[in-house]
């Protein structure tokens, strides 16, 4: 491989693949045609830098500059989106780990550590619902049992999808040579939120993860006609799952810095002239820390639990994912920011495989300047020289790191 490649002209190479038919934007979920047509892309990228690549056991690629071992400068992020996704919230790091590797050997460099790039399977937990999988899995913060058995919503079961994908479903789960493989974790990421806009910078170090988690509220009342059932002979779980979308907004204000969203809800069967049976409602909940998050779902709950009696319905409530509060290792927070000459540092209210990580290994985060602002939609962006400026601050970083 010669010369550089930009991450804005990788991104382009992958411009076509998985767009979003519904909302725009894109729809490429863990295993789906989409989303393995970047891993093959991505191995692609790989061989033609000479990188060997790998698979692990969860899913997660990893192409090698030096020889793969314990204590290696890993960087990366994913490829899978939410669904009506942006380009960049995922492949914007892996783009600029290929073009920070190409920057480095432009420069003649070379690392007395290995590099590698890794490609986090399910990160945004768009099919299986449970947020940073293939991390969590390897880090062991997941039971793997658990994992085999969630499903998708046509009912195809981790375990399924992944022999599908050419893995042994039966060795998912804690890895601990690929743990050991990260002696450092870096991750550069697009921000999702205004931070750098107001500071007018083009990039910035992470410095802390709300915590947050995922639950199901499952309402249960009694199906029937549309027209021939009175009001007052009604249990109709959509009348308490409408209210906890409400009571979420309550909660979530209630709180400094919370954030209480309901991104989806399934009636079954969702018949425009049919109350429905059940009533599936997914809140996805986040806030300072531990006490201050659970607090909120559990008033969101109290609420819910009225309303389901009000109308003689039942709820029941299931934790899918939690991730406590992530605060990144100081010391390598300085280090990154004293070698991109004192660059601010951010908090963001986004999940990310680096949080995970940061329980196990020192971890941190480089955000790029997304001028609308805007994540998990199609108008999420970030301006060329900003991603330009992303590549030089990672390889940066990792030449430090690794030399
Ligand atoms: C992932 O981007 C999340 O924060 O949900
Ligand atoms: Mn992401
Ligand atoms: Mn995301």
């Amino acid at each position: 491989m010669s010369g550089t490649t930009t991450a804005t002209g990788l991104l382009a190479a992958i411009d076509g693949v998985g767009r979003d038919p519904k909302r725009g934007g894109y729809r490429r979920h863990v295993f789906d045609p989409a989303e393995r047509e970047l891993r093959e892309w991505f191995v692609e990228q790989a061989q033609r830098r000479d990188l060997a690549v790998r698979c692990d056991r969860n899913g997660n690629l990893w192409a090698w500059w030096g020889e793969p071992g314990p204590g290696a400068i890993v960087t990366g992020s994913h490829l899978d989106s939410v669904p009506g996704g942006g380009a960049f919230d995922g492949p914007l790091g892996v783009v600029s780990a290929l073009a920070a590797v190409d920057t480095l050997r432009d420069n003649g460099f070379a690392p007395d550590k290995a590099i590698a790039i890794v490609v986090f399977a399910e990160e945004e937990g768009g099919r299986f619902g449970v947020p940073c999988l293939g991390s969590r899995l390897l880090s062991g913060a997941i039971d793997p049992d658990v994992a085999r058995h969630l499903h998708d919503q046509d009912g195809v079961t981790f375990a399924e999808a992944a022999a599908e994908a050419g893995l042994d479903p039966a060795r998912v789960g804690r890895d601990d040579e690929a743990l050991a493989a990260i002696g450092t974790f870096v991750e550069l990421h697009v921000e999702q939120g205004r931070g750098l806009i107001d500071l007018g910078a083009p990039v910035a170090v992470a410095d802390s993860i709300l915590a947050h988690g995922r639950w199901r509220f499952s309402f249960t009342g009694e199906g029937n006609h549309a027209g021939a059932t009175l009001l007052g002979d009604r249990r109709d779980p959509m009348v308490p799952a409408a209210e906890m979308v409400l009571a979420a907004r309550i909660a979530a204000s209630e709180v400094d810095d919370a954030r209480a969203t309901v991104g989806r809800i399934v009636p079954n069967p969702g018949g425009t002239n049919v109350i429905a049976s059940t009533v599936d409602v997914w809140l996805d909940a986040r806030a300072a820390d531990d006490a201050n998050t659970r607090g909120v779902v559990e008033r969101i709950r109290d609420m819910a639990t009225d309303a389901a009696a009000r109308e003689n319905c039942e709820l029941t409530v299931v934790e899918e994912s939690y991730g406590d509060t992530v605060v990144f290792d100081a010391g390598l927070r300085k280090t990154v920011s004293a070698a991109l000459g004192g660059v601010p540092a951010l908090p963001t209210g986004a999940g990310h495989d680096a949080g995970v990580l940061a329980a196990h290994v020192p971890t941190a985060m480089l955000f790029v300047r997304n001028p609308t602002g805007v994540s998990h939609a199609p108008e999420e962006f970030a301006e060329p020289a900003d991603c330009e400026a992303g590549v030089t601050a990672l390889a940066t970083v990792l030449g430090q790191l690794a030399g």
